[in-house]
């Protein structure tokens, strides 16, 4: 990612070898501003409070918080219990699960004094690993967006995506926006629908921030418009992230998702949905048994923002004393689902689909 010309990952080790960096994603876009993890309860709180989001980016940060824990106490005890920490943060985002069954697979049969250079070297795999995934999930996107560009004749190919799934959510490149950086930087014309995700506003807040530095053309909407613009032909293209596939090819993502899926396949549009093989839950064929985060409500009662003078703050904007209710992601069936795109290819959201691409699986 580019922050003003300068080269950015997500995460990173800092120079002294063991601190993690971070982005803290709860100042964007008014604020810029990096973060020190110095222990595995700083990675646990980055999580929850979600100065890191995004699924890969989760997993990324619960295997750095492995690390920083064995540096504190490399045992079996302490190792146990980072896990069972780190993995109460978020319920939905699978990549979580797995990046903490990757450390305890790498870490648990070495002795103690060999544990923290092994867990550092797979977490920045981890990293690495994402890095590539998403760089590859760009490619295969980029052939789906050069097919409606040809249509087109040279006119912009209009593309809605929800929430943010881009290099925020991910170490880099980002998962439904790699393939709109690789065309935007092949010279296709694009031009993004950003909902703006109520109620976190990660749309209007990280998606517009990201689009914006990297010089892609955009325009933020509210939640609400999608359904409009996609009757008046203003819609080539749905794509999404996703915290959470089943094998079934159901769809977990950012709350609000569904209803662009039904709104596009009542405009017979296609809605493709950008993951990581690390965002696959293969132990579950329903979608409608992925856990759904419930967050306060206050997310809804409340917003934030900057004033003329510079300060952020939080209003309040409903009506005093109403309850609210916050899931913070729904599930799309895959039926409503075109095609799922994954760093080995892009294929149909099923479990036919799935095995195609990742046959080992199915041994
Ligand atoms: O609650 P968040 O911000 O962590 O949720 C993230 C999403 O739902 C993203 O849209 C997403 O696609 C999954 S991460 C690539």
């Amino acid at each position: 990612m580019n922050i003003d010309g300068k080269h950015f990952r997500t995460i990173w080790v800092d120079d002294d070898e063991w601190t993690v960096g971070i982005i803290d994603q709860t100042k964007l876009p008014h604020v810029f501003e990096t973060r020190a993890l110095k222990c595995v309860g700083d990675a646990a709180y980055a999580i929850k409070e979600m100065l890191v989001r995004g699924a890969p980016l989760i997993g990324a940060t619960a295997a750095y918080g492995i690390c920083l824990a064995l540096r504190e106490n490399a045992s079996d005890k302490n190792l146990e219990a980072a896990c069972q920490l780190l993995m109460a943060t978020r319920p939905t985002a699978v990549n979580l699960r797995w990046a903490l069954d990757e450390m305890m697979h790498c870490v648990r049969s070495l002795p103690r004094e060999k544990r923290v250079i092994a867990a550092y070297a797979r977490a920045g795999e981890i990293c690495d690993e994402d890095v590539e995934t998403c760089r590859m999930i760009g490619v295969h996107g980029l052939g789906l967006i050069e097919k409606i560009a040809r249509a087109k004749k040279g006119k912009a190919v209009n593309i809605l995506t929800h929430c943010n799934a881009g290099w925020l959510a991910t170490v880099d490149w980002g998962t439904a926006t790699s393939p709109i950086y690789q065309a935007h930087a092949a010279g296709l014309p694009v031009h993004v629908w950003v909902d703006e995700t109520r109620p976190r506003n990660q749309g209007a807040a990280l998606t517009a921030f990201e689009l914006g530095h990297e010089g892609v053309p955009h325009t933020i909407i509210a939640d609400n418009a999608g359904g409009h613009l996609m009757q008046r032909g203003e819609v080539d293209l749905v794509l999404t992230g996703t915290d959470r596939t089943a094998a079934s090819g159901d769809v977990a993502n950012k709350i609000g998702t569904y209803l662009k899926a039904l709104a596009a396949a009542d405009n017979e549009l296609p809605f493709y949905v950008a993951l990581p093989h690390t965002t696959i839950d293969w132990s579950l064929m329903d979608g409608f048994e992925i856990p759904i985060e419930e967050r306060g409500s206050e997310e809804v009662t409340q917003m934030s923002g900057r004033t003329a003078e510079g300060e952020v703050i939080t209003i309040d904007i409903a009506a005093p004393g109403s309850p609210a209710a916050n899931p913070a992601f729904d599930v799309t069936p895959a039926r409503l689902v075109t095609g799922l795109i994954t760093e080995r290819g892009v294929c149909a959201a099923s479990l036919d689909g799935l095995l195609g691409l990742y046959p080992e699986r199915g041994e």
